[in-house]
């Protein structure tokens, strides 16, 4: 059972093609509801999740760059904001595994998601989605069935990456 389970963490890809199909907001609340069990500092769970189906507002959040484009396609977005205030130096890495977390939810329920850059475009975010100030975009998700199946992308071997005890000293085992 644990290595079905390690193989499925293993086997998400970002998606970036979707089938139309609309997303049921009960399979939305479900993601959803797992992600808020992502850890973060002081348990202060200072993420929102604007969940964005209209078409115009997808649209313009697809135009923020390039490479935000998958979301044209998506039948849903989904921003995650989080809260500076409430959490200073953890805001970031506080939303950043509930949208970790998000995206291995919608892949236990087949959904495909690509993690969409949102960090040099953080006023026009906010204004689009009408956040306010203290609340950072921290990743947008393009999310729906996946109309592509990507073979993953290379990894860094292990022995390139892990040390024992110090930075540049083997791990054996
Ligand atoms: C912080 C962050 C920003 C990213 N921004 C984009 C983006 O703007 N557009 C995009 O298509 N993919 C984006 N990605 C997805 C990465 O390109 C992708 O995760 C990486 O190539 C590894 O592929 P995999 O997710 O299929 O394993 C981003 C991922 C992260 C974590």
């Amino acid at each position: 059972m644990s290595d079905e389970l390690l193989g499925f963490l293993k086997s998400r890809r970002s998606i970036r093609r979707f089938k139309p199909d609309p997303i049921p907001d009960e399979v939305l609340l479900k993601i959803l509801d797992v992600a808020r069990y992502a850890p973060s500092a002081r348990n202060s769970q200072p993420w929102a999740f604007i969940v964005v189906k209209d078409v115009e507002v997808k649209r313009k959040l697809a135009g923020i760059h390039p490479w935000a484009k998958p979301l044209e396609s998506a039948p849903v977005g989904i921003v995650v904001a989080c809260n500076s205030e409430v959490s200073h130096e953890s805001y970031q890495v506080d939303c950043a595994s509930a949208t970790m977390q998000l995206m291995l939810a919608a892949h236990a329920v087949g959904l495909g998601s690509v993690w969409l850059q949102t960090l040099r475009n953080v006023k026009e975010i906010q204004e689009i989605v009408g956040l306010p100030n203290n609340y950072v975009p921290i990743a947008m998700l393009a999310l729906g069935i996946p109309d592509e199946s990507p073979t993953a992308k290379k990894r860094k071997e292990l022995r390139e990456i892990v040390y024992l005890n110090k930075y540049g000293s083997v791990f054996t085992h």
